[in-house]
């Protein structure tokens, strides 16, 4: 049998104002904090998004919605968040440029990753982020053809680290990927925390010019649907 998963698409919010009202003190707290209206934005966006998400999928109201984000590391409110009292539901979020997306599931640990192909693939970026073996299929490829697949194998391997959890804390160049013209899929990892036997690995489509995928930890299927919303 396979594993549900929704994943969610929106276009950042125009305006916070008709929608401030929705997050609770803590979330206020973050939205303040930043600096950036955009930031802001995506932000708020998010929140409305996977309170949205979630509700649809348990069958609720959005305001019935609360998310715990306590960060496993120091304690602040910007870590993963998960849905108070709903050990059934598990959900990622991820924003970038123009797109916020969310990914739903039954409580199956999941990542999702979107990242705009506008930004400047550099070297150092990719020493960064690609083991040899990857760095070798970026090469075979024509210059506009690699700056896309970088993307390709950034969001993939985003959404396993998000998967886990533990984000950039596992290093980039641990994971090995399939090529980026393949069907993605984990073919190796350092780290015990991603199993290749036990980790689903798809793309996923927020529109031109954005590459995005989702992560699920587990060894069955993943059936994938994709909505578009807006506020
Ligand atoms: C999560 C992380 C990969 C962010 O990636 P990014 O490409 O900059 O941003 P994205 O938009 O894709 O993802 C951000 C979302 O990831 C989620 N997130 C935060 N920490 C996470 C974690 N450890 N695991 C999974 N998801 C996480 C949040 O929902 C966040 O959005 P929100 O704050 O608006 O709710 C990166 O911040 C990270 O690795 N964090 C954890 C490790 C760390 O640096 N800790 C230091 C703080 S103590």
């Amino acid at each position: 049998m396979s594993v549900a998963c929704e994943v969610w698409w929106s276009r950042p919010l125009a305006s916070a104002d008709d929608h401030l009202h929705t997050l609770d003190d803590t979330e206020r707290g973050r939205f303040n904090a930043y600096r950036q209206d955009a930031d802001k934005l995506r932000f708020l966006t998010g929140r409305l998004l996977a309170r949205t998400a979630v509700a649809r999928w348990l069958g609720t109201t959005p305001e019935a919605i609360a998310f715990d984000a306590t960060c496993e590391d120091c304690g602040k409110p910007h870590g993963r968040p998960r849905v108070i009292g709903h050990d059934d539901v598990a959900l990622s979020l991820s924003h970038s440029g123009a797109r916020v997306g969310v990914a739903v599931t039954a409580g199956m640990s999941v990542g999702l990753d979107v990242e705009a192909t506008s930004r400047r693939a550099a070297g150092d970026l990719i020493t960064y982020a690609l083991n040899d073996t990857e760095r070798a299929a970026l090469a075979q490829l024509a210059p506009d053809d690699a700056a896309a697949a970088f993307f390709t194998y950034w969001a993939r391997k985003e959404a396993l680290m998000k998967a886990t959890g533990r984000g950039l804390k596992i290093p980039l160049r641990s994971i090995t990927l399939s090529a980026p013209g393949e069907p993605a899929r984990l073919v190796a990892a350092d780290d015990a925390a991603l199993d290749p036997a036990a980790t689903t690995l798809l793309d996923v489509d927020p529109g031109p010019g954005y590459r995005a995928a989702v992560a699920v930890l587990t060894d069955k299927a993943v059936d994938i649907t994709e909505r578009w919303t807006s506020f």
